[in-house]
């Protein structure tokens, strides 16, 4: 058996896994992420303890045989969230997750300086973490003084898991501070954000081990030593494992909170120019490039807030065949946006309001806007050269049909729904533990779930959704000048 933790944004999952590839048992446990300053997010690094204690108490409850035949842990977590330790291993204050927007200015600073783009691959997102120790150095120095090592969140749990300082290649690619095509820190690239290689963690492949389960844990949850932690993922690099994107063009699209376009690349491919991601992927010898979008299912879950109707009933209000665009246009860049434009400033807008629309007229032109975004992301991934071959759908946003058959036609491209119900960073973790116990090829263990069905474009519409998503394109590019303070 073996034990995949999923450090969400809203809540932390962990699964056991079967030698066979089987879901035993699933829990989950929510963490609070808190907003002292509008565009902040942080969360207390001690709560994903606390939730991981929970979600180990509940597997151990629903199966503890299996639980007890656990022989190697994989994690997976939210990326580029700045831990901060002291000295004694102490965190020095909340963690500053990937959403938060606080440190624009600095990553715009960071973005500017020659051969940070060369050596990273990547433009230096707000989100990232080089900009957010950048922003503490500013702000919080007595803080920065006292730093002496800088963890991703699922690498903090291993700490706590293991003692010790390590972290995988494809999370670490997400900071700024990777040499994402050589595999290894940047002396230059932390040496231009005032960072020390010392500050770092040892880093190991995903899919080897990266410590060992500490006695005191071991005893306390009732295994058998040794227990292996593998180096674990960064979550889109899980995902991918989990849905079994590792060969070349291979890849799916999540609809979850952000939203990910995300293929699997045999060679390093960075464009940063496009504001496409390229990270290095959980499995050695392999990259992954992305499209990110900040807010997916986040812009329906605001939607529904400020309505007062819950997401399932604004969904189940449309019909399940489209008819044809909404005659608004909504701009999903409620926290600003990543690919393709790589703008903190620009914000959400309703265009097109009539005095005759509705609630759901408003539901509809959210889940087209959230398309356009993905089809913005499709192109910029073509323009690299890149073609995914199908597209997987996964996250909670591909519950809609309507949703799904809006973004079919928007893309042009089929859209495969997989069989089953995991296919999250979970299992992808659980499979990279897998791999670290058994030494075994990840291509013998990330394999691609059946397809359950394919949603097709709707070809008589595509003229009219292209039309609209022209229109769309032109709101932004009205919009941004003015938005940009
Ligand atoms: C990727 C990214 C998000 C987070 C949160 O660059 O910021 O996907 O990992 O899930």
């Amino acid at each position: 058996m073996y034990l995949g933790l999923d450090l969400g944004t809203s809540g932390l999952r962990g699964i056991v896994v079967s030698e066979k590839g089987d879901v035993i048992a699933e829990a989950e446990a929510g963490v609070d992420t808190s907003t002292p300053h509008p565009g902040w997010s942080e969360q207390d690094p001690s709560d994903w303890i606390e939730a991981c204690q929970k979600v180990v108490a509940q597997l151990r409850e629903l199966n503890g045989a299996a639980f007890s035949a656990v022989r190697g842990i994989g994690l997976s977590g939210h990326m580029h969230g700045a831990t901060l330790l002291d000295r004694d291993g102490k965190v020095l204050r909340p963690c500053i997750l990937w959403n938060d927007m606080r440190s624009a200015k600095e990553a715009a600073e960071l973005d500017g300086l020659p051969s940070m783009r060369s050596i990273t691959g990547n433009i230096v997102f707000p989100g990232f973490t080089a900009p957010k120790l950048e922003w503490v150095r500013g702000h919080e120095p007595d803080v920065f003084a006292k730093t002496c090592k800088v963890l991703l969140p699922k690498d903090y749990l291993r700490f706590w898991l293991t003692g010790s300082y390590v972290g995988d290649l494809s999370d670490s690619a997400g900071t700024a501070w990777l040499d994402v095509g050589k595999r290894e820190w940047s002396d230059t690239a932390l040496d231009l954000s005032h960072m020390r290689r010392d500050q770092m963690p040892e880093l190991v492949e995903g899919s080897a081990a990266g410590g060992e389960l500490r006695p005191k844990i071991l005893q306390q949850w009732g295994l058998t030593g040794p227990i292996i932690v593998a180096g674990g993922a960064g979550d889109n690099a899980a995902a991918a494992c989990g849905i079994g994107s590792i060969s070349e063009g291979n890849g799916f699209l999540s609809l979850g909170t952000s939203g990910v376009l995300l293929v699997a690349k045999e060679s390093y491919a960075p464009a940063p120019e496009t504001a496409v991601h390229c990270f290095c992927h959980a499995v050695p010898d392999r990259w992954i490039q992305m499209g990110v979008i900040l807010s997916a299912t986040n812009s329906l879950n605001w939607l529904s807030r400020n309505l007062g109707q819950p997401v399932s009933a604004l969904a189940s209000a449309l019909p399940d065949k489209v008819n044809g665009p909404s005659q608004i246009t909504f701009l999903p860049y409620l926290s600003g946006e990543r690919t393709p434009h790589n703008d903190s400033a620009i914000r959400g807008a309703f265009l097109g309001l009539d005095i005759a629309s509705e609630p759901a007229n408003l539901t509809q032109s959210v889940m087209e806007g959230v398309s356009f975004a993905m089809r913005d992301c499709l192109e910029a991934l073509k323009s690299t050269g890149t073609k995914p071959e199908s597209l997987l759908v996964v996250g909670g946003g591909a519950r809609s049909r309507f949703w799904l058959e809006t973004l079919a036609t928007v893309l042009n491209t089929p859209l495969a729904l997989p069989k089953g119900s995991e296919f999250g960073a979970a299992i992808g973790a659980a499979r990279l533990a897998a791999c670290a116990v058994q030494g075994a090829n990840p291509k013998d263990i990330m394999l691609s779930p059946e397809v359950a069905e394919r949603v097709e474009p709707r070809a008589e519409l595509s003229n009219a959704y292209e039309a609209e998503f022209q229109r769309y394109r032109q709101y932004y590019d009205a919009l941004a000048p003015i938005a940009a303070r």
